[in-house]
């Protein structure tokens, strides 16, 4: 029995707390009121963000949830459509706020992974007529979530931007974990955002820092952003505090993803060799594993809790479908003792 604190947790990257380092940066965080207009700490964060994603503004907000609502309600009105592909995370884990606040339907588009091509927009943008609500936004996410931490080159975001473009849509991009994707296609994060009108990062996730997104574009999208921002409530006081946090990741934490990356690749390639689990190693492109395991071993759920009971903590995201996501708190040791735990879990008889 090894759970609690020193459990391996792979549930996801969004349980890395701050390190010494980043919260001593925290407590020291020169402070105002971002109500105001007058938080040193956010505005510098919010400029360093848009540099970094080459947009003219962008706006900082306390999750990736809000970062997406934001971008989708300065981007759409009331009865519009949105194309997504059908496992996008604003779709499948934000409690259908596209619907609820932003009034937008969504059509699904097909995709291998959770990456589309521009025929599919072309296919699916609805003809301006009476019958039909307006399209305006396609939203596409890179690294893909539930796509396996998929990541899109380069020249399918451009090829899809372009064709949405030309057909008069808007593009949000969902890059809660962009930098991933970026180490993985070894690429700045232009790249990929010179092609979208509006993109939203976390700062919680991969990167380490406890709170907050950010979504950039044009400074007119983002004056609309701050306005929705306000009336989600979250616009915040000294929130300087948290935004340091922020910024320390960018300075020190991007680089290290690699790490990650690294790590998710050792353990995939350990596992994928177990009788009774199923993964294909060449989909391990970032810092997340999918895998399913066979029936036998009962629903994947079940599974979670045997290997609770191991000392290693990950998601069940299907029937028979797991997912382990690697981060700045398992180190290459750990990520090869969490391969092995399974590996030995699978070799007692079914439960
Ligand atoms: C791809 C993607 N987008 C958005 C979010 C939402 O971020 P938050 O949990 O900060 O609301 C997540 C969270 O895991 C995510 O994986």
């Amino acid at each position: 029995m090894n759970s609690g604190a020193s459990a391996i947790d792979l549930r996801s990257d969004t349980v890395t707390t701050p390190t010494q380092a980043m919260r001593d940066v925290m407590a020291r965080a020169e402070v105002g009121d971002d109500v105001l207009g007058d938080e040193p700490t956010v505005i510098r964060l919010q400029e360093k963000a848009a540099n970094l994603l080459g947009k003219a503004d962008s706006v900082y907000v306390p999750s990736g949830t809000m970062a997406n609502l934001c971008g989708i309600c300065s981007q759409t009105r009331h009865g519009e459509e949105i194309i997504a592909h059908n496992e996008s995370h604003f779709y499948f884990y934000e409690t259908g706020g596209f619907a609820a606040v932003a009034g937008c339907s969504v059509r699904f588009v097909p995709g291998r992974r959770g990456i589309f091509g521009p025929d599919v927009i072309e296919a699916n943008v609805r003809p301006l007529q009476i019958h039909y609500p307006r399209t305006s936004l396609v939203i596409i996410e890179n690294t893909h979530n539930r796509g396996g931490g998929a990541v899109w080159k380069v020249e399918q975001v451009k090829a899809v931007c372009d064709q949405a473009h030309e057909m008069g849509l808007r593009v949000h991009m969902d890059g809660a974990r962009l930098l991933n994707a970026c180490i993985a296609a070894g690429v700045d994060p232009t790249a990929y955002t010179q092609h979208v009108d509006t993109v939203s990062m976390c700062f919680s996730k991969g990167l380490g820092a406890p709170v907050g997104s950010v979504l950039a574009g044009d400074e007119e999208t983002i004056q609309t952003a701050h306005h929705f921002r306000k009336m989600l409530g979250g616009t915040m006081r000294q929130s300087g505090v948290i935004a340091s946090g922020a910024i320390y990741a960018l300075d020190h934490h991007v680089k290290r993803l690699a790490d990650d990356h690294a790590n998710a690749k050792a353990f995939a390639q350990r596992i994928a060799q177990v009788p009774g689990i199923t993964l294909d190693v060449s989909e391990v492109e970032t810092n997340m594993v999918f895998f399913d395991i066979d029936p036998k071993w009962g629903p994947a759920k079940k599974f979670v809790r045997r290997l609770e009971k191991e000392g290693v903590r990950m998601f069940a995201t299907g029937p028979q479908r797991l997912r382990a996501v690697f981060h700045l708190e398992v180190s290459a040791e750990q990520a090869k003792r969490a391969a092995e735990i399974i590996a030995g879990v699978l070799q007692q008889t079914p439960a």
